[in-house]
Parts: structure tokens; C-alpha cells; sequence
């Protein structure tokens, strides 16, 4: 049995009202889970070894359940299109390059490198319909003591003829054999990946569903984006009502098959009661939604409504790795909403914010993103004693700074379900 402690000014959420601070304490890890936060050790834990991180900040890690692993390469780039052009003309064309190996190799080296020293220690990832370059890319994180999903993307129709399914049979095969090469992966787990509805033929939607039930695989995908984009899967799919319903008659919307949906930008009263109903997770990606002009979700609603939520980066329509830089966004978003759109809606506040970067997101892994006793534990120390400031803050106003901040060169530490990644 492995048990530590660290010492730190702990942060966590329970509940997504309020944020539990307390300074100079511990908590401790027994086994990989959470056993508790204490000001003063309990004395069955006073002799086990501890990690003195006296004034700096302790959190839970940050849960990023949307991105695209290959988009890396052109973050920050090419922000001036809707979503269909952005994808046609910028990303596409840069997803066909891993097919590559010496590229996709070196592109996904820089991205787990780049994600295993920031914040985040779980991940809901795309990769491209590249099996192969796929496999290795849950190696590679795998490896750099990362947690996550990680998806083959699935793409067989209105795709360039360089980047789309040579078959169905080809699209089945080939996820079989992506499959059977992460078997043994203990920390990186498969996560079937229909690209979107526009881009996923019926035959393809079906094939996959029977793979998720003969694997019991989740499933991960996008969802009410962006307004064309709808319009455009009411014209693929007129036998559906609304786009969920377009995964949901292949049983990949929840319910038995756990779904993360990301965006539901517009998602109308039909989709939101179902998304409920069958407990599909919203990745709210609020960066993204304003980069490709999308529109801002309705993020306080979906709260209201019960809905389970999570803050996602969404590489590379969102610039940053950052889920800080998720939550300050997120709040920023809603208070765009309320002020120009329905006054009725409350903006996020900074409670709200990190709860869905932490627990609201963890919740899709199990019990993960918070230092509730039992929680698995990641952990993330951050060093904020060197940011200048003549004014002193109090232990709460220091991780609302932080967020806003979102400076990955204070974060010292990293602990991912009991294991050090990397820190003293
Ligand atoms: N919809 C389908 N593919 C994508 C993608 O790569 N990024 C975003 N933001 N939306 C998508
Ligand atoms: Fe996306």
C-alpha cells in the first residue's frame, strides 16, 4: 500500500457553488484515491512521507474533455473562418499529414510533451482516421503518465478524398485493428469517434454502432455547433427531428453508451431533454465557440437543467492547452449571453467555473477532479508566490488570479491517479 500526503493551500470543489479552501493543510493519497484533507494529520498518517509545498497552491487536475491531439500543429492560426470553411481549408489538409509517420511522430511528441507539463491530467482526445498514428499517440501519453480517451476518428462522407474512409468495411476494419493495438494500455483508453454527423454516412454510423456494443466502448463527437452546420444535418437526415437524435437512433447518445458531445451551441429544447434524459456530457468549449464565431452555449441553462458539463480546450479552434484559460472563457462567454442575449441567464462565476474544469468534467472518468475522500488522485501544484504584487491575497483570490492568469510556467508538480508525473 502507497500512501503520501502534500502540503499545500488546497483548493477543490464538492459542488459546483462553492469552492473549499483550506490553507496550509494536507491531503493524502492511499493507493491512487484520495484519503481525505486535513489541517493538522490525523495520527495514522503522521509518518508517511510528505511533499512540503508549504505556500504554494494545491489542486485537484484539470479535466479537458474536448480536443483534437493532431490540431496542435496550427493553434493559433487561421482564426478567420466559420466552422465548415476552417475545416475544409485548414484542417483537413493538416490531419492528412499523419499519415505520415515521421510526422505524426514528431507533432504528437511536442503535443504530449507540451500536455503532460500543463494543468491537465485527464484528457477526451481526437486523433485522425489514421489508426496507426492514433495508437501511437495513447502510447506516447501513456508514457508520460497521462489519463484519458483517446479517439480514431471516423470520417467516410463530404471529406476530401485524402482524408476519408476507403470503405465502410475499411472504416470497420481499420478501428478493429486501433482496437486491438491499445489493448494493453492501462491509463489510455479507446473512445469511438464518429467525426460528426455531416461526415458519417449511415452505413458507417451502423457499423460503428455495433462495435461500441461489442466493446462497450464510450463515445465522443460533436453536437448543434454551429448554425449551417445544423441546417446541413436537417438535409442529411430528414427522418431525424433534431441532430441528437441523429446519434441517438445508433444508440451512441448516452444512456448505455457513455457520450461526451461537444459544443451544443444551439441545441434546441427537444435536444437538451434528451442530452438529460441519457446523461450525455456537454463539453463546453467556449474559446472555440468564439473563435470560429459559433455563438456562446447556453452554459447557465444546461446548469439549471442538470445537465452534466465539462470545460473542454477544443485544440485548435481553441488556441490553448489551458483549462484555466477555459474557465476565465467561460465566464467571460456567459457574461457576453446575459448582457446581449437573455438577461434572464446569470453569468458563470468563478465557483461554477472551476467545478466544471475539475469535477464536472472528472465525472465522466469516474470519481475524478476533486480531493473528496475516495476521489482518484490527481493533483497539481502551482507556485504563485513569485507573481509580483504588493497587494496580499487571501488563499481563494489567489486561485481566481490564477485562472485568469493561466500561466503554465508556475506549475511545479503534477500528480495523475497516485503517480508523480513530474516536480520534487
Ligand atoms: N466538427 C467536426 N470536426 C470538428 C473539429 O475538428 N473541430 C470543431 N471545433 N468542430 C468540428
Ligand atoms: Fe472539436
Amino acid at each position: 500500500m502507497e500512501i503520501y500526503a502534500i502540503k499545500g493551500d488546497i483548493c477543490y470543489s464538492k459542488d459546483i457553488h462553492k469552492i473549499v479552501v483550506s490553507k496550509d493543510s494536507y491531503v493524502v493519497c492511499k493507493d491512487g484515491l484520495c484519503a481525505g484533507v486535513y489541517k493538522i494529520l490525523p495520527k495514522c498518517y503522521e509518518m508517511v512521507p510528505c511533499y512540503d509545498y508549504s505556500g504554494k497552491l494545491v489542486i485537484p487536475g484539470l479535466v479537458d474533455i474536448h480536443m483534437h491531439a493532431p490540431q496542435y500543429t496550427f493553434r493559433g492560426l487561421g482564426m478567420d473562418m466559420e466552422l465548415i470553411d476552417w475545416l475544409n481549408t485548414h484542417t483537413f489538409v493538416e490531419e492528412a499529414k499523419y499519415e505520415d509517420e515521421e510526422y505524426s511522430n514528431k507533432a504528437y511528441d511536442i503535443f504530449v510533451e507540451d500536455l503532460k507539463y500543463s494543468a491537465t491530467t485527464r484528457a477526451c482526445i481526437f486523433g485522425t482516421i489514421h489508426h496507426k498514428a492514433t495508437s501511437e499517440l495513447m502510447k506516447k501519453l501513456e508514457n508520460a503518465g497521462m489519463c484519458g480517451y483517446v479517439g480514431k476518428v471516423n470520417m467516410d462522407r463530404n471529406s476530401p478524398e485524402y482524408l476519408c474512409e476507403k470503405s465502410v468495411n475499411q472504416a470497420v476494419e481499420d478501428t478493429k485493428k486501433w482496437i486491438e493495438e491499445v489493448k494493453d494500455l492501462k491509463n489510455i483508453k479507446p473512445i469511438l469517434t464518429p467525426r460528426f454527423i455531416p461526415t458519417c454516412s449511415d452505413k458507417l454510423m451502423e457499423s460503428l454502432s455495433e462495435i461500441q456494443k461489442e466493446n462497450k466502448l464510450p463515445v465522443q463527437s460533436h453536437l448543434s455547433e454551429n448554425i449551417g452546420e445544423i441546417e446541413w444535418v436537417k438535409d442529411l437526415c430528414p427522418d431525424t427531428n433534431f441532430y441528437g437524435e441523429a446519434y441517438y437512433k445508433y444508440n451512441m447518445f448516452g444512456g448505455d453508451c457513455p457520450t461526451i458531445m461537444a459544443h451544443c451551441v444551439h441545441s434546441n429544447d427537444d435536444e437538451i431533454e434528451l442530452m438529460k434524459k441519457q446523461n450525455v456530457f456537454v463539453a463546453h468549449c467556449p474559446e472555440s465557440n468564439t473563435n470560429l464565431s459559433s455563438g456562446i452555449a447556453p452554459i447557465r441553462t444546461y446548469i439549471e437543467k442538470g445537465l452534466k458539463i465539462g470545460l473542454g480546450s477544443d485544440i485548435a479552434a481553441g488556441s490553448t492547452l489551458s483549462i484555466f484559460n477555459a474557465m476565465a472563457m467561460a465566464i467571460q462567454c456567459s457574461k457576453l449571453r446575459w448582457r446581449l442575449v437573455d438577461q434572464s441567464l446569470l453569468p458563470l462565476n468563478i465557483d461554477e467555473a472551476f467545478y466544471l474544469g475539475t469535477k464536472g468534467g472528472g465525472e465522466f472518468f469516474g470519481k475524478v477532479g476533486s480531493f473528496e475522500e475516495g476521489y482518484e488522485f490527481d493533483a497539481v501544484v502551482i507556485d504563485d508566490t513569485s507573481i509580483k504584487s504588493a497587494r496580499e491575497l487571501e488563499l481563494k483570490e489567489r486561485l481566481e488570479r490564477y485562472i485568469y492568469l493561466a500561466q503554465d510556467q508556475y506549475i511545479i508538480a503534477k500528480f495523475v491517479a497516485g503517480n508523480k508525473v513530474f516536480g520534487k
